[in-house]
C-alpha cells in the first residue's frame, strides 16, 4: 500500500477512497516548516497539501518517493512548480468548482459593507436599537453603481453574472481582454487599469498573485479610486499594500473595505481590527460544504489516478 500525506484534516466524505486503499496519514499541526514535511513525507508517494504548506526545492527534493502532489486550492503559490516538474512530480489544484462559492461571499461581503450589516449586528446585540430612527446605519445602494473587476478569470465573470442581478454596470480589468462572447454576457467593458479605479464604486480582485499583480493596489491606486469606493478582495491578501489600505481606510480616501485574505495570512494588520468600515472574514471563498468536499474529491482522485499508473490526470500543473 502506498503512502499518502494528508497535510490538514479534510471534509471526510471528499478522501474516503483514498483512505480506504492507501496507508493515509492526515496531519493536523497548525503550521508545517519544511523540516516537519520532509519529516512527514519522507517516505510518501502522496503528498495532499494546502496553501499554507510550503512545498519549496527542498521539500520537493527531500521525499523522493513522491509522485503526486495535489493541491487543495485553485491557487498554488505555495509550491515550486519547476522543482515538481524537474523531480517528474504531478501537481494537480482545484480549478473550477469554488467558482460560484467565491463569488457568493463576494457578494456577502459587499453587501455585508454597503449595508453595514456587521455594525448593525453590534449595534443590535449593545443594546442600542431603541427606537427605529430614519437616519441611522445608512448605507450604500447597489443598483446603478459600478462594480470594476479586476482580474477576468472564471470567478470574477461569475460575480460579474451577479453583480448584473443587482443592477450594477460592470468594468474590468485584465491582462488580454475577455473573450468577446462571454464580456457581452455580462455587459462588461474592459479599460485600462486606472480607468477602472478611477470609475469603480466597488473595486472587487480576482487576479493571481504574481509578480505583476503583488501590491497592485497600493497608495497610488487608492489616492485613484472613489472616496465613497468599496474594495473587496478574496484572491490573494499580497494583491493589496496592507500598510496602504490601513491608511486610505482610516483618512477617508475610500469608504470600506470586505476582506477573505490578508497580506501576512493568518495575521491580520491590528488597525483594521479597529474599523468600523470593513468587514473581515478568515479566507472562506470556497468554505461551503459542497465545495470543500469536491475540492477533497478532486485531489483524492488526482493522488488515486497517479498512483495507480494513469497519464491522463485532470488539473495537472506539471
Ligand atoms: C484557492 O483555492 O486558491 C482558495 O484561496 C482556497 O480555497
Amino acid at each position: 500500500m502506498a503512502r499518502v500525506v494528508v497535510t490538514r484534516p479534510l471534509p471526510e466524505e471528499g478522501i474516503l477512497d483514498l483512505v480506504a486503499t492507501h496507508e493515509v496519514e492526515i496531519l493536523n499541526r497548525m503550521s508545517l516548516d519544511e523540516d516537519e514535511l520532509i519529516a512527514a513525507a519522507r517516505d510518501a508517494e502522496g503528498l495532499l497539501t494546502l496553501l499554507q504548506d510550503p512545498i519549496t526545492e527542498r521539500v520537493i527534493e527531500g521525499c523522493p518517493r513522491l509522485k503526486v502532489i495535489a493541491q487543495f486550492a485553485v491557487g498554488y503559490e505555495n509550491i515550486d512548480v519547476q522543482a515538481a516538474r524537474r523531480e517528474g512530480v504531478i501537481v494537480t489544484h482545484t480549478p473550477g468548482v469554488l467558482t460560484d462559492a467565491t463569488a457568493d461571499l463576494v457578494m456577502a461581503l459587499l453587501l455585508a459593507v454597503a449595508r453595514r450589516i456587521v455594525e448593525a449586528d453590534r449595534y443590535v446585540r449593545a443594546g442600542r436599537f431603541e427606537r427605529w430612527e430614519a437616519t441611522e446605519l445608512m448605507g450604500m445602494e447597489l443598483r446603478g453603481r459600478t462594480l470594476g473587476i479586476l482580474g477576468m478569470g472564471r470567478i470574477g465573470l461569475a460575480m460579474a453574472r451577479r453583480a448584473l442581478g443587482f443592477g450594477m454596470d460592470v468594468l474590468y480589468h485584465n491582462r488580454n481582454p475577455a473573450n468577446p462572447t462571454e464580456e457581452r454576457s455580462v455587459g462588461a467593458q474592459y479599460v485600462s487599469y486606472s480607468e477602472l479605479l478611477r470609475r469603480s464604486d466597488v473595486l472587487s480582485l480576482h487576479c493571481p498573485l504574481n509578480v505583476e499583480s503583488r501590491c497592485i493596489v497600493n497608495a497610488g491606486a487608492f489616492s485613484m479610486m472613489k472616496p465613497s469606493a468599496i474594495l473587496i478582495n478574496t484572491a490573494r491578501g499580497a494583491v493589496v499594500d496592507e500598510e496602504a489600505l490601513v491608511e486610505a481606510l482610516e483618512r477617508g480616501t475610500i469608504a470600506g473595505a470586505g476582506l477573505d485574505v490578508y497580506q501576512h495570512e493568518p495575521q491580520v494588520h491590528p488597525r483594521l481590527n479597529q474599523l468600523d468600515n470593513v468587514v473581515l472574514a478568515p479566507h472562506l471563498g470556497s468554505a461551503t460544504v459542497e465545495t470543500r468536499t469536491q475540492m477533497a474529491r478532486m485531489c483524492a482522485s488526482a493522488i488515486l489516478s497517479v498512483l495507480a499508473g494513469k497519464t491522463d490526470i485532470p488539473h495537472r500543473l506539471t
